[in-house]
């Protein structure tokens, strides 16, 4: 059997802290099954939770593992596990953390069945970003009366936010920067950039009709601004807000039947083509400091993703450094 690796960290810190450790294929317990990986998204709030800025909500056990969404194949289970066979696709989450590695074994609840009509990129970033913006989403119930502003729209929750507000009938005026117009468009969603004037951009955007509510992702100075907008306060969601319920579902249990719904919903809806999730970085587990890095620039669109079988590029590795998909699309005239 293959040795494979697994991501980990044994003191709070920077990039520098994170390593690859060796990994044996484990064992599944009576209710686990386990997998092998072949895409896992990355989060910020795991960023923040290994820099130890999370350390008043939730604690960190050492050494620690990372990455909690997950996609891949199921190569083992155990005696209690009869509705996923051996080699079935699933997607979902590893309670505790731990994608960011060869082989994971969660309880089966843990995973649906992914789609096979979804790829494992997309179904790999699925988790935490789908969960956090669906389960917002629907707690501000929206409807075709209403008009939402959403901040770092185009961002990895932020563009799963627009796209569900939509299909609830609501408009959506969504804050980025020029780069991501076009994408915000596409999608339906009008943009308007952040930064001095943004008031008097999203009046203009609102055309008249009134901005009933305001999904805060970024935070800063959104929350005075929600209220000039007139915004009432019960529907103006912070971004203090989006970390609890990222970290509520970051700290999910296996079993989390809230998970399963959302889980199966996100799936409903992408298969629908409601909801398309936008993958501008697929890096190699070995460039697992470069994806985070392209993270921790604040400016990625959609979401970015580690794929543990990368197609073999010759030479050309490097080129997941440098030209990615959004940079080639920039870099035209
Ligand atoms: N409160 C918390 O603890 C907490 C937890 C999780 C996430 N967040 C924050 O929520 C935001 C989005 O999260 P994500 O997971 O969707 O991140 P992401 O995929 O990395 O997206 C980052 C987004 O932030 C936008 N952005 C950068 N500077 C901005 C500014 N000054 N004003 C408005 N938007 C700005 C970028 O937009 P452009 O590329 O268009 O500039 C980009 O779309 C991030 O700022 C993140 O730090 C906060």
């Amino acid at each position: 059997m293959r040795q494979g690796s697994a991501v980990e960290y044994d003191q709070y810190g920077d990039f520098d802290v994170v390593h690859l450790v060796p990994q044996d294929r484990p064992e599944p317990g009576p209710d686990d099954v386990v997998i092998e990986v072949v895409a896992a998204g990355l989060n910020h709030i795991e960023r923040f939770l290994r820099e130890g800025k999370l350390r008043e909500f939730t604690e960190v056990h050492f050494p620690a593992r990372q990455g909690v969404d997950v996609a891949g194949v199921v190569r083992a289970r155990g005696a209690n596990v009869r509705d996923l066979p051996i080699g079935a696709e699933v997607m979902g989450h590893v309670p505790g953390s731990g994608s960011h590695a060869t082989w994971v074994c969660v309880p089966r609840t843990a995973v649906v069945k992914k789609p096979a009509s979804l790829a494992f990129e997309v179904a790999g970033a699925l988790y935490l970003a789908g969960c956090t913006a669906m389960s917002i989403v629907r707690e501000l119930r929206l409807g075709p009366d209403d008009t939402v502003v959403v901040s770092a729209a185009a961002g990895g929750v932020g563009h799963i936010q627009c796209q569900l507000a939509q299909a609830a009938g609501a408009r959506v005026i969504g804050t980025c920067s020029p780069r991501n117009h076009d994408y915000l468009w596409q999608i339906g969603v009008t943009p308007v950039t952040y930064g001095e004037g943004l008031e008097a951009r999203i009046t203009e955007a609102a055309a008249g009709r009134p901005i009933t509510a305001f999904i805060d992702n970024y935070g800063g100075d959104n929350p005075e601004l929600a209220t000039r907008l007139g915004v009432p306060a019960d529907r103006f969601v912070s971004s203090e807000h989006r970390r609890d319920v990222e970290l509520r579902f970051l700290r999910a249990p296996g079993d989390d039947r809230e998970v399963t719904a959302l889980l199966n919903d996100l799936s409903a809806a992408l298969e629908d083509h409601a909801l398309r999730i936008l993958i501008s970085g697929y890096y190699p587990f070995d460039y697992i400091v470069d994806a985070y890095e392209d993270l921790a620039a604040m400016h990625s669109r959609g979401k970015v993703v580690i794929g543990m079988q990368p197609v073999e590029t010759g030479r050309n590795l490097g080129w997941y450094r440098s030209e990615k998909m959004r940079t080639v699309h920039e870099a035209r005239p």
